[in-house]
């Protein structure tokens, strides 16, 4: 497990500096899946794995002053471009692992999670930790501002059917996590799932 997380530790503290200039046109795409979580003004919304904030402005926007906007993310690196991007404004940021919120159980409404799943070495105990703090009912978009098969042309690589988010794999992971699994998108232009907290 610590090697793990060292490893995406690694990973990120290399690239944080420059995160937000690599895929500077992003923006509209966040801000539509942030859209379709439907969030409503005063809900309480965790960024699982924030990273350097891209979202919170829209999740904030969509809560308002009254609601609740928190990112979570492994690596400190990350935190503080959020920092320095002033994303702190929209948000409260907490360096956690997502498999070990700090957060009392069902006190959200929904999680926003961008480019993380494939990044989680236990993707299903920390998906059921995402179930844990989030009310039955509430909301989980898993999404990426790249389709899967969009993102392998990128790396070199085949699209392959054991991916995590294949739907036929998606389903059942988050059925055994406490989600039930809805809206299934994998465009080109962006990757959705939007799940349901199971009761
Ligand atoms: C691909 S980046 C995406 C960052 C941001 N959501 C975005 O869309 O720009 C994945 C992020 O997940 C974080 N992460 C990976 N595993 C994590 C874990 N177990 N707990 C919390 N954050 C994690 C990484 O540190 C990294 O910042």
């Amino acid at each position: 497990m610590a090697d793990d997380h060292t490893r995406v530790q690694d990973f990120f503290t290399t690239r944080a500096a420059d995160w937000d200039t690599r895929f500077p046109d992003d923006g509209p795409a966040y801000a539509a899946g942030v859209d379709a979580l439907g969030l409503r003004v005063g809900d309480a919304v965790l960024d699982a794995g924030c990273g350097t904030g891209r979202a919170l402005p829209a999740l904030r926007a969509a809560v308002g002053a009254q609601g609740a906007v928190l990112g979570v993310d492994l690596t400190a690196a990350m935190l503080d471009s959020a920092v320095r991007a002033g994303r702190d404004r929209s948000g409260a940021l907490i360096l956690a692992d997502v498999a070990r919120l700090p957060l009392r159980s069902r006190s959200l409404d929904a999680v926003f999670a961008a480019g993380l799943i494939s990044h989680l070495s236990h993707p299903g105990p920390d998906l059921a930790e995402l179930a844990r703090v989030v009310r039955p009912g509430g909301q989980l978009a898993l999404f990426h501002p790249i389709g899967r098969a969009a993102l392998a042309a990128r790396h070199g690589r085949p699209i392959t059917d054991d991916d995590l988010r294949a739907e036929h794999n998606l389903r059942p992971l988050l059925a055994r996590s406490g989600w039930l699994l809805g809206t299934y998108t994998d465009e080109d232009d962006h990757f959705l799932a939007l799940a349901v907290r199971t009761r």
